[in-house]
This record gives structure tokens, C-alpha cells and sequence, in this order.
């Protein structure tokens, strides 16, 4: 834990230039990426430690398949050799891991390793880490709106039932609270179709730092930033 700090529950992060990273240093893309992974590392440790409940990393986005194969085909490689190599490290640190996402759209390999990571991790009680992979929010919530048209047809729904927690319910984060803070990296002051619905609310913090050189000393600066915010939810400020 961290002091006095107020910490946030839930931190979601758009992990954002490693492709930058890279020309830079005049690498491949793929190398940035695994700088990245690097990165994706350091966080979840930090995290961890600062007292933070859920982390969700949007390592893939639905949008990101139209990079060139070569490209997805590495990102996909790069997050099975993660989960085989860091599920012992995840488990030692109590962290549970869990992902979110059309899952069913990332090859089978990785299906099958995220799934070994999930139930070898489930049982912890520390950070849990939510991958958000083949992801998009406006493909979530037509997912949420597909799931209560069932419900109505089925006659288990009426049109008065439909409020603000049915669809909630129905998203894939419905087990978890909406994220407190969202980090965003290499400066750019967009959403990017990322937890739509569940961040009505959230605080913002971007920082002009690519993803790859983000560690924790950056990632405490957000959070030290968030604990100095005085958050309304559309009311006022408290006499
Ligand atoms: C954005 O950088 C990053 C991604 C699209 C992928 C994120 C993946 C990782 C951090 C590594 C693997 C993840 C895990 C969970 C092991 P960009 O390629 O859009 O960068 P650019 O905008 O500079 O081109």
C-alpha cells in the first residue's frame, strides 16, 4: 500500500506507442511491441503493489486486426509467450488473470494459453489483471443489446426492465467496477473505442511518454495526480 494516497480500484490503461518507440530507435514495430511487453510487466507489478484491485491493459483492439498480418501475427505470438512465461510470476504475486474481448476471434493457441493462465490463477485474491483483446466497446455493447432482445423475445425481459443495470450486467466487465482512472500513453487525447460505457465517470491522465518507457515511476505520477482529484459524479463540490 501506499501511504496516504487515495488509490484508485480500478486503473485501465490504452498502452499506446510502440511504434513510435521503435522508429526512433530505428527497430521493428515487433520490437517495440516487446518493449511493451516489458512495460506490461513493470505495471502489473506496480500496480500490484500500490493496492490497485483491477488493471485492464488494452493490449488488442477489434480496429487492430487490420494491421498487416505480419504485424497481428507477432502481437499474437508475443501474448502467448507472455501468458506461458509470466503465469508463474502472476500466481506468485497473487495476482488473477482474466481477459475480456471477442475472444473467441485470437488463435487457438492463445485461447487455449489464456485459459490455462485463467484457471491457474483464479483462486488469488491480490491484483486482478484484465486483458482487454480482440476488443472494441461499441462490438461490447451490441453484444449486451443481443443478449436482452434474447431476453425479451424469451419473454424474461420487459421493455420497463431495461435500465442502466441490465445492460451493465450484460457487459463483459459486469463482475467488475467501472475504471476510477484511465491512463493513456504517447500523448494522444482519445477513447479509441475502449470501456465506453464504463467510463462516464473516469478521470483522465495522459501522459506525452511512450508505452515502452512507461514504468513505475510514471505510473505512480498518475496516480499521485488522481489523488489529489475531488470527483463529482455531476454533483457539486462538498461545502
Ligand atoms: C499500441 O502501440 C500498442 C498496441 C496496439 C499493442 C499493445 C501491446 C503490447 C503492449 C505488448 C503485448 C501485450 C501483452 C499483454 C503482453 P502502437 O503500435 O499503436 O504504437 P504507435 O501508435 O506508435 O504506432
Amino acid at each position: 500500500m501506499s501511504g496516504s494516497l487515495n488509490i484508485p480500484r480500478h486503473v485501465a490503461i490504452i498502452m499506446d506507442g510502440n511504434g513510435r518507440w521503435a522508429r526512433e530507435r530505428g527497430l521493428s514495430r515487433i520490437e517495440g511491441h516487446r518493449a511493451g511487453a516489458e512495460s506490461v510487466r513493470a505495471i502489473v507489478r506496480a500496480a500490484g503493489e500500490a493496492g490497485v484491485e483491477f488493471l485492464t491493459l488494452y493490449a488488442f483492439s477489434l480496429e487492430n486486426w487490420v494491421r498487416p498480418r505480419a504485424e497481428t501475427s507477432a502481437l499474437m505470438r508475443l501474448l502467448t509467450h507472455y501468458l506461458r512465461r509470466e503465469v508463474a510470476e502472476l500466481d506468485k504475486n497473487n495476482v488473477r488473470l482474466e481477459a475480456i474481448g471477442r475472444l473467441d476471434d485470437l488463435p487457438k493457441v492463445a485461447q487455449r494459453e489464456l485459459e490455462e493462465a485463467r484457471r491457474a490463477t483464479a483462486k488469488n485474491t491480490g491484483l486482478t489483471l484484465i486483458l482487454a483483446l480482440s476488443y472494441g466497446g461499441r462490438a461490447e455493447i451490441v453484444d449486451a443489446v443481443r443478449g436482452i432482445v434474447a431476453d425479451a423475445h424469451a419473454g424474461r425481459l420487459k421493455p420497463e426492465q431495461v435500465d442502466e443495470k441490465a445492460i451493465s450486467s450484460r457487459l463483459y466487465t459486469a463482475r467488475y467496477p467501472d475504471p476510477d482512472l484511465l491512463i493513456r500513453t504517447s500523448g494522444e487525447m482519445r477513447l479509441s473505442n475502449f470501456l465506453l460505457w464504463q467510463m462516464s465517470y473516469t478521470e483522465m491522465w495522459i501522459t506525452p511518454m511512450l508505452w515502452p518507457d512507461f514504468r513505475k515511476p510514471e505510473f505512480m505520477r498518475a496516480i499521485e495526480d488522481y489523488s489529489k482529484r475531488q470527483r463529482r459524479f455531476g454533483g457539486v463540490e462538498p461545502a
